[in-house]
């Protein structure tokens, strides 16, 4: 059972979470015609009466990009103002994580974006680790990532998310942990909700944003840490075959963080993975707001 937030936005106005619903007419559910957003955060280790979030403005800005996908105008301000008045209204005591949802919110049938109500709803739920941090086994897919030509793969689009829901249960009912995708080129794409990366000889590659991955926002944190600490990042198309002679591979999103990968299909990795445990101690510091270069990364939210 999820621990939910108390107070969700709803319909222009914050509500008790259990008030918060919708009907079985709803567009949105039958078409996929919804993007979310999702953002963790927890109370200042230094400053108990702070909350800290990562990268607010980006994940915001992102938001409001997806939206654009739906023909709703949605400034990312907005989006902001909300997130951070729900925090003041929710306090939370342990790590969180804020799902904001945008959506066709009418009642009528006919898949179609124009003249169609829409609505902005965030809601919030503790949430620990999400993959277990000692690191996940993967199977690679049979299901591919759709292709940026037939989906618009830089919004989260609630929609596409049927083809992590079935690359996931397909892993996880065959024994694995979490399944990676290849796109349509039959490259390396990403993990069910993680982009990937991959290290070898001391270089760390990920697919590049031809590569009909999301535009991952903790990605982006990564290859940025990455660069300042000297090392040298390729964006650029990975082959199936790259990641099981790897020296390590590691999964990267807002819930899984930084999760390393222990073994891919019957490929075991080395048991040492010296740069992944090196990216996710630098970007746990800069999440719990300890490291002075980063501060501008971190919002803080103060409660009294
Ligand atoms: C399909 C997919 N890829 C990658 C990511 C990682 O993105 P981020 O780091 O912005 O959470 C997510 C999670 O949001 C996702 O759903």
């Amino acid at each position: 059972m999820q621990n939910f937030l108390p107070i969700a936005y709803f319909q222009n106005q914050f509500v008790p979470f259990a008030e918060a619903k919708i009907s079985i007419a709803t567009h949105a559910l039958h078409y996929g015609t919804g993007a979310f957003g999702g953002l963790r955060g927890i109370r200042d280790p230094q400053s108990a009466n702070n909350i800290l979030l990562f990268r607010l403005d980006r994940h915001c800005q992102r938001l409001s990009n997806s939206a654009k996908f739906l023909h709703y105008d949605l400034p990312a301000d907005k989006i902001q103002s909300v997130i951070v008045d729900f925090i003041k209204k929710n306090k939370p005591e342990k790590s969180f994580y804020i799902r904001p949802f945008v959506y066709t919110s009418d009642l009528g049938i006919a898949p179609r974006l124009h003249k169609i109500e829409k609505d902005f709803f965030v809601y919030g739920l503790e949430l620990g680790d999400y993959l277990s941090p000692e690191g996940v086994n993967c199977r690679i897919s049979s299901w591919h990532r759709q292709e940026d030509r037939s989906f618009p793969l830089r919004g989260k689009i609630s929609g596409a998310y049927i083809t992590s829901s079935l690359a996931k249960t397909e892993a996880v009912e065959s024994g694995f942990d979490e399944a990676i995708l290849l796109n349509s080129q039959g490259k390396v794409c990403e993990a069910s909700g993680m982009n990937i990366f991959v290290v070898r000889d001391g270089k760390i590659i990920t697919p590049g944003f031809d590569q009909d991955i999301l535009e991952g926002i903790t990605r982006d944190s990564i290859i940025t840490l990455a660069k300042a600490s000297g090392l040298e990042v390729v964006e650029r198309a990975v082959d199936k075959s790259e990641l099981l002679i790897a020296d390590e591979v590691f999964l990267s999103g807002t819930a899984a963080k930084i999760t390393p990968v222990k073994r891919i299909e019957n490929y075991a990795l080395p048991v040492e993975k010296p740069i992944t445990e090196k990216l996710r101690d630098k970007l746990s510091a800069i999440t719990e707001n300890r490291d002075s270069n980063y501060k501008h990364w971190v919002y803080e939210v103060p409660l009294a």
